[in-house]
């Protein structure tokens, strides 16, 4: 159990670091508080119209997702691998680092689901890309990937992660009730346009 905590924190930790504020600092970028939907990931980051600090950002948060996952699968097993998956992405969503107000945890759901099911993880990213590539909206590839996420799960492996898989999807959606209210709306602006 105290393992479990232990990996809690750590996934929590490392989820929080916000890459995409870091890359647009170091780039001179400016504030993305201040640009586009003012969230912290690769796809306000785009808006910027810096292509290389979007896919540095998108790398960097994927990245964070799958290295929890699979740090905690090495040290302490699989439950703790689960365990670091959702904290790292509440971490993005609610980083300590900046006053708990995070992104919508994309990039770091691609990345996590990469690490705990390779299958699912590609299925996923698949999923964002072929919604996107359709709709030309990366909000819309986001949900569709995180809607077909535990149907994958569900196809592809033993479900040892469908609970899990349920509890992501829910937060992809509370993260991008502003997004579907734009959706709905018609004004949810397509990829690297504000
Ligand atoms: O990855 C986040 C994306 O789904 C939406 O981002 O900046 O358009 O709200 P944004």
């Amino acid at each position: 159990m105290t393992l479990l905590i232990l990996w809690a924190v750590l996934g929590y930790l490392i989820g929080s670091i916000p890459f995409g504020m870091i890359v647009a600092r170091v780039m001179g970028l400016g504030n993305l508080r201040q640009i586009g939907s003012g969230n912290i990931g690769a796809t306000n980051v785009l808006r910027t119209g810096n292509k290389p600090a979007a896919a540095l950002t998108l790398l960097f948060d994927a990245g964070k997702g799958a290295v929890a996952v699979l740090l905690a699968r090495v040290l302490a097993g699989e439950d703790a691998a689960q365990i670091a998956a959702l904290t790292a992405f509440l971490g993005h969503c609610f980083p300590i680092w900046l006053g708990f107000k995070g992104g919508k945890g994309v990039a770091t759901f691609l990345g996590l689901w990469l690490a705990l099911d390779w299958r699912v993880g590609v299925a996923c990213c698949l999923t964002w890309l072929v919604a996107a590539l359709i709709w030309r909206i990366s909000s819309v590839g986001a949900l569709a990937a995180a809607a077909l996420s535990t149907t994958w799960i569900m196809v592809l492996t033993n479900g040892s992660t469908f609970i899990l898989g349920i509890a992501l999807t829910l937060l992809v959606y509370w993260r991008h009730s502003a997004n579907l209210a734009r959706i709905k709306a018609g004004t949810e602006p397509k990829i690297g346009k504000s």
